[in-house]
């Protein structure tokens, strides 16, 4: 099994290696993860949809996302964890954000927490960082925010929501966040975010211009039968034959089973785990079938802003 990442390791990463993480909610999926060699898991709000059936991320209470964060801490207890602050737990004041996020840090032992939104949420940012706290910024299409969006839109293909979406990542690196998550934007949007900021900048749906690659762990499976987003890909067609192999290699299933309990859903859950990690490590996942186009009138277009720097591929 790896060892656990420090915060140093995964800055350092940006510039030699691409980091592969993954959301999980509970003991069985955070453990397959970690065996897996997973770098980083995300306890995400998103748990609130696909775990706990809600409709949205914004129900979601401190309490809740304090019971996933331990499930998957005891699943992983050799990982790098970031909590996802829930929705009107930061937002309200700064003496509340950092409430909540030492509530992370001391009631599930997670390594840093994550928010979401740009300049309006700096003061939260800071008073969380001077507690001693990690932090992760999320911009782009931010979940908790979706009904000022209009619904689950693709962000970063105008001028102006570019333009805003970078103005506040450099925003948050200023504030002194450690990574920002990029979330529903075209790749080359995206890069051209990823290419001018100092620290790491990772993608869900952001193409594979940044620095590494998130995905939601039930989509991953195809286990969340409500909503598929346009850039996930499950990963069990992937590798259900070499599943059908493996088992079909075993000399004795029953004591393979009462043994390792490697006979089942758990262990192709790795072997998907597995083969996504390996795809990000190669920049093979998201390529081209799994990110945002941007037309050529939207590129024309884009390149007149002033923060559109390098020409990328
Ligand atoms: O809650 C979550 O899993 C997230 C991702 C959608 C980025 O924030």
């Amino acid at each position: 099994m790896k060892n656990k990442l420090n915060i140093t390791e995964i800055i350092n990463m940006k510039n030699n290696e691409l980091l592969a993480w993954i959301t999980a909610y509970d003991l069985p999926f955070a453990s397959v993860a970690e065996k897996s060699g997973i770098d980083m898991i995300l306890v995400g709000d998103s748990g609130g949809m696909v775990q706990l059936g809600y409709q949205t991320t914004n129900p979601v209470t401190m309490d809740e996302m304090l019971l996933l964060c331990n499930a998957a801490r005891r699943g992983a207890p050799n990982t790098f964890i970031v909590g996802d602050m829930p929705q009107g737990s930061y937002e309200i004041s700064r003496r509340l954000a950092v409430t909540n996020a030492m509530r992370f840090i001391k009631e599930s032992a997670v390594d840093s927490v994550k928010l979401e939104g740009g300049k309006r949420v700096v003061p939260a940012i800071k008073a969380i960082l001077d507690a001693g706290i990690l932090v992760m910024g999320h911009l782009g299409l931010t979940p908790q925010s979706i009904s000022s969006f209009g619904g689950y839109k693709v962000q970063g293909k105008t001028i102006k929501t570019f333009d805003s979406i970078i103005e506040d990542a450099f925003v948050l690196q200023e504030a002194g966040v450690f990574a920002i998550l990029l979330e529903a934007m075209p790749k080359l949007s995206a890069q051209q975010i990823s290419k001018q900021l100092s620290i790491p900048v990772y993608g869900i749906g952001a193409g594979g211009g940044v620095n590494g690659q998130l995905v939601i762990m039930h989509d991953l499976m195809g286990f969340y039968q409500q909503f598929r987003p346009w850039f996930a890909k499950c990963y069990i067609p992937v590798v259900l034959d070499d599943f059908c192999s493996y088992l079909s290699g075993l000399k004795d299933v029953k004591e393979t089973g009462r043994k390792t309990r490697s006979d089942g859903l758990l262990k192709l859950a790795e072997m998907a785990v597995s083969k996504y990690i390996g795809d990000v490590k190669n920049n093979i996942f998201p390529g081209d079938e799994y990110s945002y186009p941007l037309k050529q009138e939207e590129l024309d277009e884009l390149r007149k802003s002033k923060y559109w720097k390098l020409e990328l591929e």
